[in-house]
């Protein structure tokens, strides 16, 4: 054939190819960008504004959120809120997307799967007291198996907003009050809810939420205005934002709040600037359950029209169930006040995460029975593991605990959180079921044997003492008081901020009638949140925190009381001496007054300190060791220290190794949290922590335009009541 045959073909070959191959975007094995710019030249702008809508099919479970159950789908639909365990559920619905649009793009099903599908593990915030990384994100994974076995390619987790405010009722989503722990547990949320493959068969997509400075609403209120100083937004907001986008996250979530004014769902600097072009992140941003619509009341915009083209522009590019982007973004873009270019680019987000989903490729899900899918021993154990690791012993005085070590024990079990298994799986339970769950009498009676008798005492709240004199009865009769104490489920979570930190005063003063029974009392406490213990921790020898454990909180109580596990947990956030007392975080700027300025009328101090934490055993930390007492930027210091376990049976214990700057251009907090690592320590073993200090990492600090300042000078390196000193040298 001569070259000019061949050129007088070509077209008519590359139209006879097109005719035959199937589009470059229904390829499988085309590459990804390839695939989405294909799709996005074939879309209409109506196709397009559809993959920016997200709508709801199920029935709503959360009472903050409610509307209209969702019927009928639109088959153009981006994405659904979809509250249903079933996958056949979900393929019928796909099914409407695939094979009945036109492009045949696959609807992307999200659901809030916070601490658990079904199987329900401890809230987030006892979890990073377990301060087991590993864990966690092993707990993640079997979440994404049975949410994505279920029909959910998509979790609204993990919330990595760093809380300092108990009164938050969110307090109790995320990992506590320090930045590194969030950065660090939101980390490891992401890689095992994504795996290693977002394609997985287990994978779903993360979503790192609330971006940005949610935890800070005035006064703990939620949805309350947010006075984010720059400094704070780069110091304490950002870390745990940047190392979720370094994990990979596929996701992110706008937050309601404001940052100093601007709300974080129409904010370009925080969605565009920082998130996309700084780092780097080419997934897409959800705004949250009417954010876009709040810019209205938030003062903003003057109505949902100019809240679609702010929230839009600055770098939302789903719309969570407003609704507002399906009605006004087209004649945005008709009037071109939304460019094409700003569409597309928020097409392209969408339809990118499909497909690394492999939603293009196997949009249905196996529909397994709910037996292959729920509850296999394996994820119950490590429900139970990590329950055991999130408990924190707070006091024991005499060493009450453990009591199996000493002579038979009769229990009484008493006190409103004994039966109440709801309150164990705390609020976004997800799909748990109450029944599921070990009850902490239950788990008691287990171990225990007949031995353990039980008297409700009274309710959660009210003024109903009748049953105090029954709950007396029962404790004269027993050796040991086991008062179960603490929160309902609903008390903590979204929209559910307290103005007391304590607990009703009917439980309190059921903890002194108890203790009028003259037997030793172990306080078992059950809460969302830190509780100002001040009152009821003296009347108890042992106090443990159980936060709201999960499913195998009964079973995770009963080893830990009877001493079939060592207490390992330390806590993630400091419980004050009340609300009056917050904020009460460890990581507070250095005072202008050192030991000055408190309050008149509280001792100075919280109740319990962040990292707080007892054991059966006893630990003693040798002096830390440093390589060099001087590093350069570029070089590294070695520091470690030696930990004996002085006593008689095995443990876990954490070392924190916190850095101080005591001098640099802006004043810098306290001490700061750089690293952490939990070890077993066989009895009588030893074992030596190292931590490699990376000057850039662990001496710098942000400065009000995010850009880490490293700053020579002479820093503290802190574990326990250990300092050692070195020096940062040009
Ligand atoms: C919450 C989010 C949640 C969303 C969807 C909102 O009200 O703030 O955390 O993911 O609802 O349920």
């Amino acid at each position: 054939m001569n070259k000019f045959l061949i050129t007088a073909l070509f077209p008519a070959l590359l139209l006879a190819c097109a005719v035959d191959a199937p589009p470059v975007y229904k390829e499988r094995d085309a590459p990804i960008e390839a695939r989405v710019e294909d799709l996005l030249a074939r879309m209409t702008v109506e196709e397009k504004v559809m993959q920016t809508v997200q709508r709801t099919y199920g029935k709503n479970m959360n009472p903050n959120n409610v509307e209209r159950e969702t019927r009928a789908v639109d088959p153009l639909t981006g994405s659904l809120i979809y509250r249903s365990p079933s996958p056949a559920y979900r393929n019928r619905v796909q099914r409407e997307a695939v094979e009945r649009s036109r492009l045949g793009i696959p609807l992307l099903f999200g659901f809030d799967v916070i601490h658990g599908f079904r199987v329900i593990f401890p809230v987030p915030l006892a979890q990073s007291c377990s301060w087991n990384v590993d864990l966690v994100r092993a707990s993640c994974a079997v979440a994404a198996r049975e949410a994505k076995l279920s029909g959910v390619d998509w979790t609204f987790s993990p919330m990595i907003d760093v809380a300092r405010d108990a009164r938050w009722g969110r307090v109790v989503e995320g990992y506590g009050e320090d930045p590194h722990a969030n950065a660090v547990y939101g980390a490891a949320a992401v890689r095992g809810y994504q795996g290693d493959d977002l394609a997985g068969d287990h994978s779903i997509a993360a979503c790192l939420k609330h971006y940005v400075g949610y935890s800070l609403s005035d006064g703990g209120r939620d949805y309350h205005y947010s006075d984010v100083s720059p400094q704070a937004l780069w110091e304490t907001f950002m870390p745990p934002y940047e190392a979720g986008v370094r994990a990979g996250a596929a996701t992110v979530m706008s937050a309601f709040n404001d940052i100093s004014g601007v709300p974080a769902s129409a904010n370009p600097y925080t969605l565009t600037t920082v998130l996309k072009q700084r780092w780097g992140h080419d997934g897409f941003v959800v705004s949250d359950w009417g954010s876009i619509q709040n810019l209205v009341p938030q003062g903003v915009a003057a109505d949902e029209r100019e809240a679609c083209l702010q929230a839009f522009t600055a770098g939302v590019e789903m719309d969570m169930v407003d609704d507002i982007y399906a009605r006004h973004l087209p004649a945005l873009v008709e009037e071109g006040r939304v460019s094409i270019a700003r569409l597309d680019e928020a097409v392209r987000r969408v339809l990118r995460v499909k497909f690394r989903l492999g939603l293009f490729d196997r949009p249905y899900v196996e529909e397994l029975p709910d037996d292959e899918r729920f509850l296999r021993p394996g994820d119950v154990a490590l429900a139970r593991r990590l329950a055991v690791e999130s408990m924190v012993l707070l006091e024991n005085k005499d060493d009450l605990l453990p009591l199996a070590a000493g002579a038979a024990r009769r229990l009484a079990v008493i006190g409103p959180l004994a039966r109440d298994s709801v309150a164990l799986l705390g609020s976004w339970a997800g799909h748990g079921e109450a029944s599921d769950a070990c009850s902490l009498l239950d788990g008691l009676r287990a171990r225990f044997g007949g031995e353990v008798t039980h008297a409700r005492g009274c309710d959660h709240d009210g003024e109903d003492t009748t049953g105090f004199a029954a709950a007396r009865r029962v404790a004269s009769r027993a050796d040991v008081v086991v008062l179960c104490l603490g929160e309902r489920a609903a008390w903590s979570g979204e929209n559910a901020s307290r103005a007391s930190l304590a607990l009703p005063a009917i439980q309190e003063r059921l903890a002194a009638e108890v203790r009028r029974a003259g037997k030793p009392v172990v306080l078992v406490v059950s809460a969302g949140r830190p509780l100002d213990l001040a009152r009821v921790a003296p009347l108890a020898g042992a106090v443990v925190m159980i936060w709201q454990p999960g499913i195998e909180g009964g079973r995770a109580l009963a080893d830990i009381l009877s001493g079939d596990e060592n207490p390992s947990g330390r806590l993630s956030i400091t419980f004050p001496r009340g609300a009056a007392q917050q904020p009460a975080y460890y990581n507070q700027r250095q005072p202008a007054r050192p030991g000055s300025g408190g309050y008149q009328d509280l001792p100075a101090g919280p109740l319990y300190p962040f990292a707080h934490g007892l054991s059966y055993t006893r630990y003693e930390y040798g002096e830390i060791a440093l390589s060099s007492d001087r590093v350069t930027r570029d070089g590294t210091i070695t520091a470690s220290v030696e930990v004996r376990n002085a006593g008689d049976r095995p443990g876990d214990e954490t070392v924190f190794w916190f850095v101080s700057d005591p001098v640099a251009s802006i004043s810098r907090p306290v001490k700061e949290l750089k690293h952490f690592e939990k070890r077993g320590i066989p009895a009588g073993g030893t074992r030596r922590y190292t931590f490699e200090i990376v000057p850039s990492r662990d001496l710098s600090f942000p400065g009000p335009d995010g850009l880490r300042r490293l700053e020579p000078g002479v820093f503290h390196l802190r574990v326990k009541d250990r300092v050692a000193t070195f020096s940062l040298v040009d």
